[in-house]
């Protein structure tokens, strides 16, 4: 063989092994991209998808609800999708409520604002979705299960708490979230069996904030004008006691002469306790109703047999026992 025709072939040969080195090499590059790839899909799409609708999602209080949902997607295999109107509006969260249906979502956790909410909770579960209620609950619909406040028992607690600071002796003005939900109903209704039959207690007059701190000061500085005999407030949604302070502030009522008692222990509220402005406060679990939550939704699909209700802790804070509270969630 000539010499030329020897290097010729050579040359080929190392041709051929430098390109059977490559095509290994990309050949496993790619596939190593491909189990990525899959490993990845697998991560981006949990096994179930659950919808969390609440009242208001611009809200300190509904915060804490999402965040505890959240917090249980990140320990079990599920995307909670948290929904709510931007302000208070329940026919746009019934709204939202029939959107999560029609998707066909895994499982619907929704607070029962009012009546009409339960035709469509039982649309929910006739069409195989489960759902649960959370913060108000809807007994008489066909939710499976409900966790939060027992809130008539709130509002006993609300009430045997006025009767205690005060002596029995006082007369009683309520700002409510709203006349037409169930839980501010109950909030009122044990309140009022609280106070029965205490000849010391009156309840002179009772407005609603439609949950929102402008409107309840608005109807505490009009209600406390009109019956400026009154010496208590309770408020019974979460920015209630906000608007309760403005408005006996604005009339230059003393800390002394009015007493107020108010739900939620958001960080705003603590503060109002720990300037002495408000006396009391009826603190619930929004984080934990939350993560349960969709522990529970977990436990209906994997078939598990749930309670009819999970009530989360009430439980009355005043001043004193701020030192004690390292968990206001
Ligand atoms: C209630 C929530 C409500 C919030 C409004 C809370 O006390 O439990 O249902 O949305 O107050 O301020």
């Amino acid at each position: 063989m000539k010499k030329t025709t020897i290097f010729m072939y050579t040359v080929l040969i190392v041709l051929l092994v430098i390109s059977i080195v490559v095509a290994f090499y990309y050949s496993t590059l790619i596939k190593g991209y491909n189990q990525q790839l899959e490993g990845k899909e697998e991560k981006e799409f949990p096994a179930y998808h659950f919808v969390l609708i609440g009242e208001e999602m611009d809200h300190d209080y509904w915060r804490l609800v999402g965040e505890g949902a959240k917090a249980a997607e990140e320990n079990y295999d599920v995307y909670v999708e948290y929904k709510g109107p931007k302000r208070s509006n329940p026919e746009e969260q019934a709204k939202l409520l029939d959107v999560a249906i029609k998707s066909k979502v895994d499982g619907i956790i929704v607070q029962a604002l009012t009546e009409e909410f339960i035709p469509l909770i039982n649309k929910a579960t006739e069409n195989g979705i489960p759902v649960i209620t959370i913060d108000t609950d809807a007994p008489s619909s066909k939710r499976l299960t409900y966790i939060g406040t027992d809130n008539y028992k709130a509002g006993q607690l609300a009430g045997q708490t006025l009767l205690k600071d005060t002596n029995g002796q006082a007369i009683v003005g309520i700002i409510t979230g709203s006349f037409r939900n169930a839980h501010h109903e109950l909030r009122v209704e044990g309140f009022m069996d609280a106070i029965e039959g205490e000849e010391g207690i009156e309840v002179v007059s009772i407005e609603e904030s439609t949950i929102t701190r402008v409107v309840a000061e608005e109807k505490a500085h009009k209600m406390l004008l009109e019956y400026p005999q009154i010496t208590a407030l309770y408020g019974t949604s979460a920015l209630d006691g906000i608007g309760m302070v403005q408005a006996s502030e604005s009339l230059q009522i003393s800390d002394e002469e009015l007493y107020m008692i108010a739900f939620d222990t958001l960080p705003e509220n603590i503060e109002l306790l720990e300037d002495g402005k408000v006396d009391a406060l009826v603190g619930q679990k929004p984080y934990e109703m939350g993560y349960r939550s969709v522990e529970l939704m977990l436990s209906i699909l994997a078939k598990e047999q749930v309670d009819d209700v999970y009530y989360t802790d009430t439980t009355i804070v005043r001043n004193e026992d701020l030192k004690r509270i390292s968990d206001r969630k």
